[in-house]
């Protein structure tokens, strides 16, 4: 066989998880199956996958350039960077005042009716100046990267006005440009109403549809549109509007679903053809059924439920069971999930939604990837794909969720480069 030639070359895995040989986000048992190889190895150039097997074999086939880089993942587990597919990461300021309230018995929904909750964030966003967002942004990013996180997807919806939500936009391009981790852009113009709207909740809509998506549109500056679909924030048949009208302008469908109260938002989700819908807590039989048949990946964020003090997690059991495609966020946000911890998310899999490591590991990579029309690119270590990988300090990948609230990841390789270790 011809050689390869190679930048980078990591020899010995205990676990190799290339997460390989299938099309499209893994449903049902397809989750459990890792494609994992033992005693595995991996060669890059140019930040590319160029071979991944035994390493054996890919020693055998790889000639190394000059300067390569050797790396030795002996015991240690070898994989994808996470994929990170519903974040909030541009904003102003932080919560922890609304933290004391919840824990004092404050509802969440009840702070945001009041004034506060999102629309505090608002006005620190509204605030806040480009420089300033931009640094926090990469604070934020440094997180992530060293929780083993490559590519995020970041959501608008702190502005609500045109100015501010074209400032959140244009941030989330320049942390793309300034730092290691790939940013992916959603407009979330629809989070929630903002004050000077107050009692005039479908102009705001029509703001929204007329003015906001195709300005946002036309500035290509995002990728996805979502929608906060709840009974007192926006309403099936505003969200179905907004969603459409997003999809005039050629912005892919996401949506908020069915978190708090079951009001059909993953029944829209199906018939809008999104990419994803998140949270689902509530989401009904009928919801389980159209995402199932649509292939709609169910984008679950346990860390919410978790930090919002649910007493419940979304039914990931009944999802995977059903043949909906599961992948994991940490929802990333400074009031319902302070966090950038992506392997505690998948501890909370675990432990609150009864998700096995191997669905946990799957849901944070692969699934996650087509959660934001990532599938092609990242995700998986197959050949042709972005030389994005871990090296975990755990022996196998159960140990991963159950070492829990530990950063394991020691090394991260971004585009073939060490960023981290
Ligand atoms: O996904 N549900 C709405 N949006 C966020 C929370 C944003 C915030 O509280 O600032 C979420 O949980
Ligand atoms: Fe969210």
């Amino acid at each position: 066989m011809m050689q390869l030639s190679a930048d980078l070359l990591i020899t010995g895995a205990a676990q190799l998880l290339t997460f390989s040989g299938l099309d499209g986000p893994r449903t049902g048992s397809e989750m459990s199956n890792l494609s994992l190889v033992e005693d595995g190895a991996l060669a890059a150039r140019d930040g590319k996958i160029v071979a991944v097997g035994k390493t054996s074999e890919v020693v055998k086939n790889v000639a190394l350039l000059p300067g390569a880089q050797v790396v030795s993942a002996h015991g240690k587990v070898v994989m994808p960077c996470f994929v990170d597919p519903h974040t909030h990461l541009v904003c102003g300021g932080s919560r922890e005042g609304e933290f004391l309230l919840r824990l004092d018995g404050a509802e969440y929904l009840d702070i945001l009716a009041a004034g506060g909750g999102i629309l505090s964030t608002v006005k620190a966003t509204r605030q806040a100046s480009e420089a300033e967002l931009l640094q926090k942004g990469l604070k934020l990013l440094d997180h992530f990267l060293c929780a083993g996180v490559g590519t995020v997807e970041a959501k608008s919806g702190y502005g609500l006005d045109m100015e501010t939500e074209l400032k959140q936009l244009r941030v989330a391009h320049s942390l793309d440009n300034t730092h290691p981790v790939d940013v992916v852009h959603t407009f979330l113009g629809a989070h929630a109403f903002p004050p000077e709207f107050a009692g005039r909740r479908e102009e705001y809509v029509d703001l929204i549809v007329g003015e906001l998506i195709p300005k946002v549109a036309a500035e290509g500056l995002a990728e996805f549109c979502d929608v906060f679909c709840e009974n007192t924030v926006f309403t099936i048949e505003q969200s179905r509007k907004i969603l459409e009208a997003g999809k005039q302008h050629g912005l892919k469908p996401k949506i908020h679903a069915d978190e708090i109260v079951s009001c059909g938002g993953a029944e829209l989700a199906a018939e809008v053809g999104a990419v994803s819908a998140d949270h689902l807590l509530q989401i009904s039989n009928q919801g389980i059924k159209k995402m199932a048949e649509a292939k709609i990946v169910a984008v679950l964020l346990p860390g919410t439920a978790f930090f919002l003090m649910k007493d419940k997690f979304a039914p990931a059991r009944r999802l995977i069971e059903a043949g909906v495609p599961v992948a994991l966020s940490t929802d990333s946000n400074p009031g319902s999930s302070p966090t950038q911890a992506m392997a505690l998310i998948l501890s909370l899999a675990c432990l609150g939604m009864k998700m096995k490591p191997a669905e946990a590991l799957t849901a944070a990579t692969i699934n996650a990837a087509y959660a934001i029309d990532r599938g092609h690119l990242v995700g998986s270590l197959e050949v042709g794909k972005k030389a994005d990988i871990l090296i975990m300090d755990a022996p196998n990948y159960n140990y991963i969720p159950y070492h829990y609230g530990i950063n394991l990841v020691e090394t991260v390789f971004k585009n073939g480069k060490k960023v981290v270790g």
